[in-house]
């Protein structure tokens, strides 16, 4: 038995990653007392749904972004469906969005009973281009969902907003990835009608628990927005809002993103350092790192290309290091759709899928354990 348990102890231990994807540890260990104190003042307070901790965490990061007005939800796939959802999306209409993104935008489109139209992107920067939202724009989608993937701003996003109101089509920003990412000195999720934001515990401003929030500059949708989190009330038990549910954020979510968010910017800074060692130092002539590191990337996701990434995957398992694959199956070739999308070819889309892998990076990554991964990938020669 003693045998057996040492041998358990060995192999959990093999199993055990030392270098992690991401890292929550030492974010709540250093803040752990500022955390307990903010719970502990939600809990004396006795609210703790959508109460003063949601308003002022709102107020706040709608200030940061420069937006009129933040909604908070219950998370990043509920805010882009109530953001479709205050577009007047319903069922039969159809709505762009890419593939390669984790289908959370293709979930909250089918959870509306609407048709998702699926755009490519661009193979060295992961993410969509105008070419492709005009494509989209010409087969009759009603609305654009773009997604700025890894934590990269669309370069071509306000083109990309003006192309969509000039033919009368609601853009929708997926921010899920790109919490203070910034084009010419803009906030991603300031250049459509609305904007979605998750703040899943390791996006670059992550709760302790689930939330997301709509960002908009629209009171209109606004409204509708709030009144789709909340049953469709318009006032208190008044439901005039049809589509509507419950999607709230909780008052201590509210309060624990109110102490992260004054660290956004320096926590995206320390993420593009470690994004910058690995593009600079990363020297494998069977890997291609992503280039010109700037501020409309925020390093959300490390990501790297390479022909033999399944290998590489081994090769870093092998020494200890997580990796993953961001993400392993394009959204048409989920076998939920069976062979309805067997003739569409995503060719970037479907190539990259096979190609990609994400390397550990969270801004508290020890710099012994960037070195560690940098070396590591140097040294792989299968
Ligand atoms: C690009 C993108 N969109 C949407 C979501 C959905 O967010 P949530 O997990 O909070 O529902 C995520 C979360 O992982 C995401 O990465």
């Amino acid at each position: 038995m003693l045998v057996f348990k040492i041998l358990l102890c060995f192999f959990e231990t093999v199993k055990t990653m030392s270098i992690l994807l991401n890292n929550l540890t030492s974010k709540i260990t250093e803040n752990k007392t500022v955390i307990l104190d903010s719970i502990e003042k939600v809990l004396s307070s006795g609210w703790v749904i959508l109460g003063p901790e949601v308003k002022k965490f709102e107020e706040a990061f709608a200030c940061y972004l420069g937006a009129k007005y933040c909604i908070g939800v219950a998370n990043g796939t509920d805010a882009i469906e109530l953001a479709l959802k205050s577009f007047d999306i319903s069922k039969s209409d159809m709505v762009a969005t890419v593939a390669n993104a984790g289908a959370y935008t293709t979930n909250a489109i089918l959870a509306i009973g609407a048709k998702p139209f699926f755009l490519d992107v661009n193979s060295e920067t992961f993410n969509t281009t105008i070419d492709e939202v005009f494509r989209a724009i010409k087969a009759g989608v009603k609305a654009v969902v773009v997604t700025h993937l890894y934590g990269l701003a669309i370069q071509e996003i306000e083109e990309i907003a003006k192309l969509c109101s000039k033919h009368s089509i609601y853009l929708l920003e997926d921010c899920a990835q790109s919490h203070g990412a910034k084009v010419n000195n803009k906030f991603t999720g300031t250049f459509g009608d609305a904007a979605a934001f998750s703040f899943y515990p390791t996006k670059n401003l992550g709760a302790l628990g689930d939330g997301g929030a709509v960002v908009t500059n629209n009171a209109e949708i606004a409204t509708k927005v709030r009144g789709l989190r909340q049953y469709g009330w318009t006032t208190k038990y008044r439901i005039e809002i049809s589509g509507a549910r419950n999607s709230r954020l909780d008052e201590m979510q509210a309060a624990i993103l109110q102490i992260f968010l004054p660290n956004l910017d320096l926590m995206n800074e320390k993420r593009r350092q470690i994004a910058k060692r690995y593009s600079n130092e990363i020297k494998n002539t069977l890997v291609v790192t992503p280039k010109n590191i700037a501020e409309n990337y925020i390093a959300h996701l490390y990501v790297i290309k390479s022909k033999q990434r399944n290998a590489l995957k081994e090769s870093l398992k092998s020494k200890q290091i997580a990796s993953e694959i961001h993400y392993p199956i394009p959204d048409h070739r989920q076998p939920l759709f069976g062979t309805q999308y067997k003739d569409l070819i995503l060719k970037n889309t479907e190539e990259l899928s096979n190609i990609i892998l994400t390397l550990p990076c969270y801004p508290e990554m020890p710099e012994k354990d960037v070195e560690k991964v940098i070396v590591t990938v140097n040294e792989w020669n299968p």
